[in-house]
């Protein structure tokens, strides 16, 4: 099979992590017969750096011409600074909109071998598996141009939903609970929020439609706080652009670390972008310490949802599950005994894991 990659590698540590990804891809192909080709594209801060906007034009082009689109994260110190259209964030926003990719997967689970690694209680994270399905181009993020007011005593950002924009998140989450254990958690905000009212209504008027599986509303506040006394209750969470921004962030404790949050960015149909949900970790960048399990992952989503490879994503997970039980880690995880390996390494690990697989 022939594929056409493009890889957004942006800022930070996302070259480094992306570098990971794209190993362990071409050891899939070699695996299992795919050529895949990849043609990368800047985003974000280097492509302010270098086309002097965080989204150049040719750099949608590409993506609208290609199977999948990997991206590793934007962002930096550097650009800190920048008006708000020259953000690298910007960046990322705008191709989000450009590829309408409305529906942002985060599946969270974790690693038997890594329980001890989040700072909850074993008991508590054990058994947790679940699926944050979040709202990814619309809300506060995309709202009539934020600006400051009142000789910037004053500040506008506004939060717009349109009711097709929430049906169709809320049919996607309803069909990934179908693919699961069927219980769906609405997360809104409904006892303030007008937009959060009519998502409740959607809600319950879509439920007819999936009678095998089980709905239950919570508040934004109360759900962020069961995320991590009781994460087992949870199966798929469907809900808006911030709070899933939020939520996802959180739930990443269960695992032990943000570098293992993998993500599938999807339209309704088109190319679907795969990132992970952490950004470009200014912090360590260039230390080659990165973990980079969480870009590995989204590729590993990307084999699934947009190539149709379910083998070929199911070796990458085997892959990293087995090096995770030979103890290997690097250090984003507070792991007690094991290994520490740095980027190369870990990257090494797992492509010599699928390498060592009967094709
Ligand atoms: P961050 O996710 O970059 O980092 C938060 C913490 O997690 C840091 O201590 C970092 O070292 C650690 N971390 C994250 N990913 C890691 C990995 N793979 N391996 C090891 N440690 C990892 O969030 P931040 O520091 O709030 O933001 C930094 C920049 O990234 C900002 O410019 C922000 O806008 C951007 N950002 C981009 C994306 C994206 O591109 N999708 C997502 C979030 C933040
Ligand atoms: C993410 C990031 C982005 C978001 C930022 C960088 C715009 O935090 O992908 O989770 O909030 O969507
Ligand atoms: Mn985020």
């Amino acid at each position: 099979m022939q594929k056409k990659i493009i890889l957004l590698p942006g800022d930070g540590i996302g070259p480094e992590v992306m570098d990971a990804a794209k190993k362990v891809l071409d050891a899939i192909a070699s695996q299992f017969n795919h050529t895949f080709t990849f043609l990368s594209h800047d985003i974000g801060g280097v492509a302010v750096d270098n086309h002097g906007t965080p989204l150049p034009e040719e750099t949608v082009i590409a993506c609208k011409q290609a199977d999948a689109v990997l991206l590793g994260a934007v962002g930096g110190p550097k650009w800190d600074q920048l008006p708000s259209h020259l953000r690298p964030e910007k960046g990322l926003l705008g191709i989000r909109k450009a590829l309408d990719l409305f529906a942002n997967l985060r599946p969270v689970k974790g690693f038997e071998k890594l329980l001890h690694a989040s700072p909850l209680k074993e008991e508590v994270i054990n058994g947790s598996d679940l699926l944050i399905v979040r709202e990814l181009t619309g809300g506060l993020y995309f709202g009539t141009p934020s600006e400051r007011r009142d000789n910037g005593n004053a500040v506008v950002d506004t939060l717009t939903y349109t009711k097709s924009e929430i049906e169709r998140i809320v049919d996607k989450a309803f069909q990934s609970a179908q693919l699961r254990s069927k219980h769906l958690t609405s997360v809104d905000k409904a006892n303030v929020l007008e937009s959060s009212k009519l998502w409740r209504e959607i809600v319950e008027a879509k439920k007819v439609d999936y009678p095998d599986v089980t709905v239950e509303h919570v508040l934004v506040d109360a759900a962020a706080m069961k995320l991590i006394t009781n994460p087992s209750q949870f199966d798929v969470i469907v809900t808006e652009n911030m709070f899933g921004d939020i939520l996802s962030d959180e739930a990443s404790v269960l695992t032990g670390s943000l570098g293992m949050l993998p993500s599938a960015s999807l339209a309704a149909d088109g190319v679907g972008l795969y990132e992970p949900a952490h950004g470009s970790a200014p912090d360590i960048a260039g230390l080659g310490i990165a973990n980079p399990l969480a870009m590995v992952l989204s590729a590993a989503l990307m084999l699934r949802h947009s190539l149709q490879l379910e083998d070929e994503a199911k070796l990458i997970e085997k892959a990293v599950v087995a090096i995770i039980d030979q103890g290997y880690h690097t250090a984003d995880l507070q792991v007690l005994d094991g290994q520490k390996v740095n980027t190369t390494e870990m990257t090494n690990l797992i492509v010599d894991y699928i390498k060592a697989q009967k094709g």
